[in-house]
């Protein structure tokens, strides 16, 4: 696959250090196998989240000059506010330090207790949120995404039958509400169609049930409509944007991804949810700060608002979608099985089919990062049965239906030369990957356990 060149050129830059093989080994060691707990000191190229990672523009950094910091009021909240009147159509905003600082404020506005919340599905943080709120979680993604082999252009989709089903089972009025993540993160960063939003909102307004969309990844969403959806290959971004979000009730966004800023985020409503976008006003105040600072400084606001013109603009999408997808293009090529098509932000390694002799109890995904690590300094993230954790009543390890390697592209920091070292390093371990062995726990945190747990492998 041939390379695009960048639609930027560098003005500043950020050294990388490399350690040798014999220092990643031991450093692997004493981070008791597990990524999470390395020194980025000790990575050389980071793909452990796009979240906060990526890289801003000088129009960006200018604008950190003009923060204006006033408790109340402050300017570059009105052009925050502006642009997202602008680019998104909702006249509602409130900002939060990012994503879930949005849904900690919203949820339990929306939700109450007993509540089943429905989503394509959720992010880890959106999931402790609904549960916080006193909500229980249902994923309802398409089967089209546990199948990584098969090309399927939205596989992000909710599944509208089980969707509808779901609500019949429980009732709509024990529905608080549904979640449309966009893309959907850990299906691989796919997309969902705009043909599907519009069926989940038209099931949802027959209910009577609140939609909110998840908004992370907002713009590559956008792009993969006009690139793959019928009817809207001459559509501008922007105009896509405006029907995503024209047919849901709110959103809640970490700024942190598509919006190019290194921390940020907000709740925003459209134009008929005034009476929640007071509640909220007043609930983000304990929680987050003053209704027109939300936990941002007028600085972050700024390049907040410059960054969301940024993350639209189709050359800039073109360009982050194909670095991607060329790296997972390498991938394929040197028989590395993958979530296929490659997603926006992230190309996924399906662990399960490259280590077919290591059960999900014994962690393949991470098995995968820990040895792409020692052969490269890459640092990546397992999404599989660590992070899945264990059943709240029996205690038992579930088993992830997918064992994932993330490898998340952060924006605008690497150059298609890291994505070849990144290819060949994982080919590498693919070569060798029948002698790879599974882990197990020496330490298990009880919560959230992946961030913090100690693994050994298993002789
Ligand atoms: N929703 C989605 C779909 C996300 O991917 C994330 C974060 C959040 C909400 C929470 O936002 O981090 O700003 O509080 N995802 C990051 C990741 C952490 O690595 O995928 P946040």
């Amino acid at each position: 696959m041939k390379r695009k060149a960048e639609p930027f050129k560098i003005k500043m830059v950020e050294p990388l250090r490399m350690i040798s093989r014999e220092e990643r080994e031991k450093a692997l060691i004493a981070s008791g196998y597990n990524l999470f707990t390395l020194k980025s000191d000790d990575v050389y190229i980071d793909l452990l989240t796009d979240s906060g990672t990526g890289a801003m523009s000088d129009q960006q950094w200018a604008g950190m000059m003009l923060g204006d910091e006033a408790y109340a009021g402050s300017r570059n909240f009105y052009h925050l506010r502006d642009a997202v009147r602008d680019i998104i159509g909702y006249p509602f905003v409130i900002p939060t330090h990012q994503g879930r600082g949005a849904e900690q404020v919203l949820f339990p506005l929306v939700v109450k207790p007993g509540q089943h919340v429905i989503s394509n599905w959720h992010f880890d943080t959106t999931r402790a949120h609904v549960d916080f709120a006193g909500g229980k979680a249902i994923d309802v993604v398409t089967k089209e995404a546990f199948d990584t082999t098969t090309p399927y252009p939205f596989k992000g989709n909710f599944d509208l039958v089980k969707l509808e089903r779901t609500i019949l089972e429980k009732g709509s009025e024990n529905i608080g509400m549904i979640i449309i993540t966009i893309t959907n993160n850990s299906a691989g960063g796919q997309p969902v169609s705009m043909e599907n939003m519009r069926e989940v909102v038209r099931i949802a307004k027959k209910y009577q049930i609140f939609t909110v969309i998840d908004a992370a990844r907002f713009a590559e969403n956008a792009y993969f409509i006009k690139r793959r959806e019928a009817g809207y290959e001459n559509h501008t971004i922007k105009d896509i944007i405006r029907e995503m979000f024209s047919y849901a009730d709110a959103l809640t966004m970490s700024a942190k991804k598509d919006a190019l800023v290194n921390i940020g985020g907000m709740i925003a409503f459209a134009d008929h949810q005034v009476d929640l976008f007071e509640q909220a006003q007043s609930m983000v105040v304990p929680f987050e700060g003053f209704p027109t600072y939300g936990g941002l400084a007028g600085r972050d606001m700024e390049a907040l608002a410059r960054g969301l013109y940024e993350g639209i603009d189709e050359q800039y999408l073109d360009y982050r979608i194909h670095q991607v997808e060329y790296l997972g293009a390498r991938l394929m090529e040197g028989g590395v099985p993958i979530q296929f098509p490659t997603g926006g932000h992230a190309v996924f390694v399906d662990a399960k089919k490259l280590l077919p002799h290591i059960p999900s109890s014994q962690f393949p995904a991470q098995v995968l990062a820990n040895e792409l690590y020692v052969e490269t300094g890459v640092r990546s993230v397992e999404i599989g049965s660590l992070l899945m954790g264990r059943d709240a009543q029996t205690g038992e390890q579930l088993a992830s239906p997918l064992e994932l390697l993330r490898l998340t592209i952060p924006r605008r920091v690497y150059t298609y030369n890291h994505m070849d070292v990144i290819a060949d390093g994982l080919i590498a371990v693919k070569n060798r990957a029948s002698r790879l062995k599974g882990l197990t726990f020496e330490y298990e945190p009880k919560v959230l356990r992946h961030f913090t747990a100690k693994l050994k492998p298993i002789e």
